[in-house]
């Protein structure tokens, strides 16, 4: 599983105030950089899921996902629009707001963290279940909470960047089911930002999900001149070469995580207490 060192997840975290600060302008940008200054220690380490088979259920997770989201959306755009797709009736601002807040409501609210790790060994191991939900947050679905978020903090939104965030689930989320299966030609949504948010959202997810089966049982060692060794798990050889030549160097330590998240099914003592003490840094936090 991938891991990121605490350099990478202050980068990440970066980069995502440079798109706000190059994305909006005046009293907007000036209101979302105080909520991303105030939900910063939880924005750098929140996960992207909570279950491993989901998508980037690790720490830091959620920015990558964003960040994924943001990049698909421009592109999917643009794509659309070459292609002949009507894309004079919304901005791109309005596009990249709707990305970048789609699951803001996964960072919980002013109060409480949406994800907390999981202190159960047996559904860590047997369910993939690495992170539980906090049970003192007030229920709300997530891009209901992001909009929660949004107004506390007296983010005015267009009506074009709430559907956005609103429907960014598709047709996966039942409650949409009014807005994208009508029989009224006026309740139809009158711009594609929600069909081109979902699209970026479930390519991000995807894409995700492939990057952790990829990895799972076939995590390639880094020896000490940073060559990869030969896996040591089963791998089929299409497997092999799915293997990302770039992937970051990693201490003992962060390999000991890794293995723990990618071989949980074998996790020794040792790499157990690792894992708690990575989550107890970030409970402390
Ligand atoms: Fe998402």
């Amino acid at each position: 599983m991938k891991t990121l060192t605490i350099e990478q997840l202050q980068a990440n975290y970066e980069r995502l105030l440079e798109l706000i600060n190059k994305t909006f302008s005046g009293d907007r940008r000036d209101k979302l950089l105080k909520l991303y200054e105030d939900f910063a220690d939880r924005l750098i380490d929140a996960p992207a899921s909570g279950k491993e088979h989901y998508h980037y259920a690790i720490p830091g997770g959620y920015i990558l996902h964003i960040l994924h989201v943001v990049e698909f959306s421009e592109k999917i755009h643009n794509i659309w629009k070459e292609s002949g797709a009507y894309s004079d009736n919304y901005t791109l601002e309005e596009l990249l707001f709707a990305a970048l807040h789609h699951d803001f409501g996964k960072l919980g609210d002013d109060k409480n963290p949406y994800y907390i790790p999981n202190e159960s060994e047996w559904h860590r191991i047997n369910q993939g279940s690495i992170y539980d939900f906090c049970k003192d947050l007030e229920f709300m679905d997530v891009p209901l909470r992001s909009i929660y978020i949004l107004q506390k903090y007296g983010i005015t939104i267009s009506s074009t960047e709430m559907l956005g965030i609103m429907l960014s689930d598709g047709l996966y989320d039942d409650s949409n089911k009014s807005y994208l299966i009508t029989f009224r030609k006026e309740n139809k949504p009158k711009t594609n930002v929600p069909y081109i948010i979902h699209q970026a959202d479930f390519m991000a997810c995807q894409i995700e999900n492939n990057e952790w089966q990829h990895r799972t049982g076939i995590f390639a060692e880094i020896d000490e001149n940073g060559q990869e060794e030969k896996p040591k798990n089963k791998g089929t050889k299409k497997d092999k070469s799915m293997l990302k030549k770039d992937e970051p160097q990693l201490s003992k330590k962060q390999k000991d995580i890794a293995s723990v998240f990618s071989n949980a099914g074998k996790e020794s003592q040792i790499s157990e207490d690792l894992f708690k003490d990575l989550f107890k840094t970030i409970k402390n936090d």
